[in-house]
């Protein structure tokens, strides 16, 4: 199978420019003005934008948590985000206590064998490292499993101490794995929201209140430090507040390997949408909570100056009704999770390029390429050149959208961002070479998606 994509105008990271693309099979094999070869499809783009398929590396699909499954499985899940223009997913296994590592790889090749709809990967979520076990961490990024989240919140959980926080750095330092963080000082939520719980303070709305950007400061704070003592890289995943995003500057102008994403919510959300009425605030529980609004100027500003580098989603869906219920009278039982896989380049189209906040180069960046580098899929994925995987959205950046449940393609009976209009869509999708959405229609299948087995963290840049 061949196709020509004519007329395209391109935009990557890098450039901004117009031209044909051929693709034989999966892959871009040739780029340039006017090609002149014949395929079995051509496909106009005139007056369209030819971007590289968008790559959220944090996505939690079958995910067991608090007490219940994330809605969205693999197929749902991934379906949902093609529609939105992205066409790889990094998602997370977990190693359950006293298990090896490859016990939670082998479940979730199982969760997702014969349903991702486009291309993933894994990172390995580490919930305990006696040292007999420490050597998994190699195996796991042998088999393309080159990062490891760790959670300093969630105690009795997921909860890792600075011991195992450490001695995982260092097993880290040596494998050239990345090491992803969940930085908020869990023990010390944990003192507050027993106190605030025993108060009868219950509502939805004390889940933020409960969890203050202090947490999450002085965890972001550890962890540098503990990376800076073990040698290695620290990716700081969901940052929600200024006060942590100012630590991760720090480390960065002391010239650390300190990386940073934040999530769409944090940048269009604040507090307030945890007070709306009749426990709909539920809909908004996810951890970090979101904060009062003016720290979405400055997460954009993070975007702008490259203190943040990344924007993901942590797609981690509930549906209200008979999951999010669980916590109606105790936020604490509330499962912790948001949707948002399909929405984020229309989201960060809308507020960052249409706002003028910042450029489509820079939109094609930290949804796409960085992702890539970071996770050890660039230039497989990523960019849009020859010898790249053809994943390739083509993309209106006109078409006028409003965000609903009623037509997004999640399976969670609610939208984050309900009636929020966005100019700008993803129209056709291209996932290694095949077209799996074609003018807004269906055409990809169950089970299409391979596991990307990715390289170890590229290093030094910045
Ligand atoms: O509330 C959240 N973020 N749920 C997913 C798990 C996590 O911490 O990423
Ligand atoms: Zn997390
Ligand atoms: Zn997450």
């Amino acid at each position: 199978m061949s196709i020509l994509i004519q007329n395209a105008r391109i935009i990557t990271a890098e450039q901004d420019y117009k031209a044909d693309i051929y693709i034989e099979r999966e892959t871009i094999t040739a780029i340039g003005a006017n090609l002149p070869m014949k395929a079995d499809r051509t496909i106009d783009a005139a007056g369209k934008l030819a971007i590289p398929g968008g790559i959220d590396v944090h996505t939690h699909l079958d995910m067991p948590f608090g007490g219940t499954v994330s809605s969205d499985g693999f197929v749902t899940g991934t379906r949902a985000a093609a529609f939105g223009g992205t066409t790889t997913l990094v998602d997370f296994a977990i190693q359950s206590k006293g298990t090896k590592m490859r016990e939670a790889l082998d479940l979730w090749w199982k969760k997702a064998e014969g349903k991702a709809c486009i291309d993933y990967g894994l990172h390995m979520i580490v919930t305990d490292l006696p040292d007999a076990h420490l050597e998994d961490m190699n195996d796991m990024v042998r088999s393309g499993v080159s990062s490891f989240k760790l959670f300093m919140a969630y105690p009795g959980v997921l909860m890792v101490d600075d011991a195992t926080i450490f001695k995982a750095m260092r097993k880290t330092a040596e494998n050239g794995g990345l090491i992803c963080m969940h930085a908020e000082n869990g023990s010390a939520i944990d003192v507050i929201v027993k106190k605030a719980v025993a108060e009868g303070k219950r509502a939805p709305i004390y889940h933020a209140l409960t969890r203050p950007t202090t947490a999450e400061a002085e965890a972001v704070n550890r962890a540098i430090a503990l990376a800076e003592m073990a040698g290695v890289p620290v990716y700081i995943v969901h940052l929600s507040s200024h006060d942590a995003l100012q630590k991760v500057a720090e480390a960065r102008d002391r010239g650390l390997l300190t990386y940073a994403e934040t999530c769409p919510q944090y940048l269009f959300l604040s507090i307030e949408d945890l007070e709306r009425p009749n426990f709909e605030g539920a809909k908004f529980v996810f951890t970090p909570p979101l904060r009062e609004k003016w720290h979405q100027d400055k997460l954009w500003d993070g975007l702008k100056t490259n203190n943040l580098q990344v924007v993901s989603t942590d797609h981690c869906p509930f549906c209200f009704k008979e999951q999010k219920e669980m916590g109606r009278d105790d936020f604490t039982k509330i499962p912790n999770g948001g949707p948002g896989i399909e929405n984020r380049l229309q989201l960060l189209f809308e507020g960052g390029v249409n706002k003028k906040r910042i450029s489509l180069n820079r939109w094609v960046e930290i949804t796409s390429t960085t992702p890539a580098k970071m996770f050890g899929l660039y230039p497989r994925k990523g960019s849009i050149a020859v010898g790249s995987h053809a994943d390739i959205v083509i993309w209106d950046p006109n078409a006028e959208h409003v965000i609903s449940v009623k037509t997004h393609h999640m399976r969670v009976d609610y939208s984050m961002f309900e009636g929020f209009k966005v100019k700008g869509n993803a129209e056709s999708v291209l996932s290694r070479g095949e077209v799996i959405i074609d003018k807004g229609t269906w055409r990809g299948r169950a089970g299409r998606g391979q596991f990307l087995k990715r390289d170890a963290f590229a290093g030094a840049w910045r």
